[in-house]
């Protein structure tokens, strides 16, 4: 079974609209959609927002049903210069920029973990299903919708993600996380602490971010406009290649 998880709804309602043979079961407020997606057994869950939400329900997951794989799929704001809106990152190491229990620890490392992120193991194939996607995006976005976003050659980075509980929109907390975490290139607020859950239970785990804003003052109509809109659209697009 492969357990499948966004923080919104709208990040996965492409894919809960797809899903065939659904059963349903509420627990802890969330709702998980049990079913058959391209052919495999999955479960799709919306966590809600951050490290909290996203680490109760992966833990949820991982004890109620026989999870093989996790992938979490959602946007985030870009703090690189070289992602674009509509570019997307398959995270590489998971940072969470707002652990701090310095002097104990080092700023960043996770107490008793010794970690200051966790790695994705394999990443190959979600990249070329990525690439794949993207080199037909026209197929699965609709052009007014790419037109409005100012997307035209979106591209696949495999990169560091720092995520936190919080919404970045500002130049100033960009530059405080590029001084801090000179690797990331995006920001957002779940896919750190999925990592970490599923370290500790030894999941293989996938982040696809998509890049929904530029984390400055901008940030706070482009991420909901475009997590409202083509944000499944993508995750849908990535899964089908991923899982044939
Ligand atoms: N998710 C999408 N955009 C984000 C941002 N700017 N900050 C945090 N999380 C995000």
């Amino acid at each position: 079974m492969i357990g499948i998880i966004s923080a919104m709804k709208e990040e996965i309602q492409v894919l809960i609209n797809q899903l065939q043979n659904v059963s349903l079961v509420v627990k802890g407020m969330r709702t998980y959609y049990t079913g058959t997606l391209f052919n495999k057994k999955v479960v799709l869950v919306f966590s809600r927002w951050g490290k909290v939400a996203s680490a109760a329900t992966t833990t949820q997951l991982i004890n109620d049903y026989s999870i093989d794989e996790i992938i979490f799929t959602g946007v985030a704001g870009a703090i690189s210069d070289n992602l674009a809106i509509g570019d997307v990152v398959i995270g590489k190491n998971l940072y969470q920029h707002d652990m701090d229990a310095s002097p104990l620890f080092e700023k960043f490392e996770i107490p008793i973990l010794k970690k200051k992120f966790i790695e994705t193991k394999e990443s190959t194939k979600l990249i070329e299903a990525t690439k794949l996607f993207l080199d037909s995006y026209s197929t699965y976005i609709n052009p007014i919708s790419a037109q409005n976003f100012n997307i035209t050659s979106p591209k696949v980075s495999y990169g560091d993600i720092a995520s936190g509980d919080q919404f970045i929109s500002s130049t100033q907390k960009i530059k405080q996380l590029n001084k801090d975490l000179p690797t990331a290139i995006c920001a957002e607020m779940e896919g750190a602490a999925v990592a970490q859950i599923c370290y500790e239970y030894q999941i293989p785990f996938s982040i696809i971010r998509i890049i929904s804003d530029n984390a400055n003052d901008n940030a706070t109509i482009d991420f909901p406009k475009f997590a409202g809109t083509i944000a499944s659209n993508y995750a849908f697009g990535i899964l089908k290649n991923y899982f044939r």
